[in-house]
């Protein structure tokens, strides 16, 4: 980001945006959950609508309401006429209907925002102090199974929401290099696995994932009648001497390697060589933050990297591919290709050297 020079005062409003952030962000959250914004937007033929009106429809008590569309009004999510009345402001309109800020809201209430109170200590003590707020789990991948349903829910969102889009875009290239058995390292909720055999009538796969994650998915997979074709492989890569079994003509790893800190993704990748041979392609998709065209996208990617050091395990964060690359040569691998996917992600097409 180029040195941008303010005013003092813009300077100081933004410091003041900054230390009250969380009223605003609560007010955001209320608005959205009571229908506030909703009700606003659907009533937007009538030149806006008073505290009374939206009191009486949404059933909110009036104090209450008038002191978030206050806060809501200062922070630019609605607009008061003369006629006292709200409408929705652009902000606002994006606040309640756009998907990105819908799955990135809910993560960072439902999942976060307790844990983030921690950040501080899980920099210093380099484990993740946020994730008592959620159970008593070493990472958040042990619990990802357990985890209440709300905040589980806005977890599996958040992922999918950054995944999904780009499988089929990455089965092209999975596809192009002709294989029979893949392994999906860290299969999660087997989406992948899914995809790729609904799309092809031969390819087996391995998911290789923690126990909770892996029942998750093989039982989606199952349900889904690709049974015949699917495995399981419960590991965990944080134990000692992890290792995958022979077999695999491919290995798929879709935004996996980012839950590891480099250290470990050196690790895992070296596992994986020992079982490749040098036509084995080993795909890693990954969202890299010196990979955006949009400071909108590398803000969301470093956000989540907080995600990572206050609750999901205390030392991954979303890596530049300049690391990734030095990771990957460091771990005996050599890189074959480098594609775009989509607007934000990144497949490395990886062969042992
Ligand atoms: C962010 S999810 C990625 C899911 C999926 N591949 C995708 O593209 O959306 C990370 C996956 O890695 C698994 N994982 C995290 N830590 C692990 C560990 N220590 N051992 C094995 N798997 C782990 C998680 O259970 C989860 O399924």
């Amino acid at each position: 980001m180029t040195k941008k020079s303010i005013k003092a005062i813009e300077a100081l409003e933004e410091a003041q945006r900054i230390a009250l952030a969380p009223f605003v962000f609560q007010t955001a959250v209320s608005l959205r959950k009571l229908g506030v914004f909703s009700y606003i937007f659907d009533n937007r033929d009538k030149d806006g609508v008073s505290l009374l009106e939206i009191s009486e429809a949404q059933e909110i008590p009036e104090y209450g309401l008038g002191v978030l569309l206050e806060m809501a009004e200062s922070a630019g999510l609605v607009i008061k006429t003369d006629a006292k009345k709200y409408e929705l402001t652009k902000t606002g309109y994006f606040l309640n209907y756009d998907k990105t800020v819908n799955v990135n809201i809910n993560f960072t209430n439902d999942v976060c925002y307790k844990g983030l109170f921690h950040l501080k200590d899980a920099v210093i003590n380099q484990k993740p102090e946020g994730l008592k707020e959620l159970g008593s789990w070493t990472t958040i991948y042990e619990g990802l199974s357990q985890l209440p349903p709300q905040v589980q829910q806005s977890w599996f969102e958040f992922d999918h929401h950054y995944s999904d889009g780009i499988f089929t875009e990455a089965l092209k290239t999975v596809f192009s290099k002709k294989p029979t058995h893949i392994y999906d390292i860290g299969g999660n909720t087997g989406k992948f696995a899914l995809q790729c055999l609904s799309s092809s009538e031969t390819i087996s796969i391995t998911i290789y994932d923690l126990p909770g994650q892996l029942n998750k998915a093989l039982q989606n997979v199952r349900d889904a009648g690709f049974g015949s074709r699917i495995q399981g492989k419960e590991i965990d890569w944080l134990a000692e001497d992890p290792q995958l079994e022979k077999g695999a003509d491919l290995i798929w790893m879709s935004q996996f390697l980012d839950c590891f800190s480099e250290e470990e993704i050196v690790k895992i990748l070296k596992a994986c060589v020992t079982v490749m041979d040098e036509n084995t392609p080993l795909l890693i998709t990954e969202t890299f933050t010196d990979r955006q065209k949009f400071d909108n996208a590398q803000y969301v990617l470093e956000a989540t990297s907080l995600y990572f050091t206050a609750l999901a395990n205390g030392n991954s964060k979303m890596y530049t591919a300049t690391v990734f690359k030095k990771l990957v040569e460091k771990a005996g691998l050599k890189i074959e290709e480098d594609l775009k996917l989509g607007e934000y992600h990144t497949m490395l097409v990886c062969k042992k050297k």
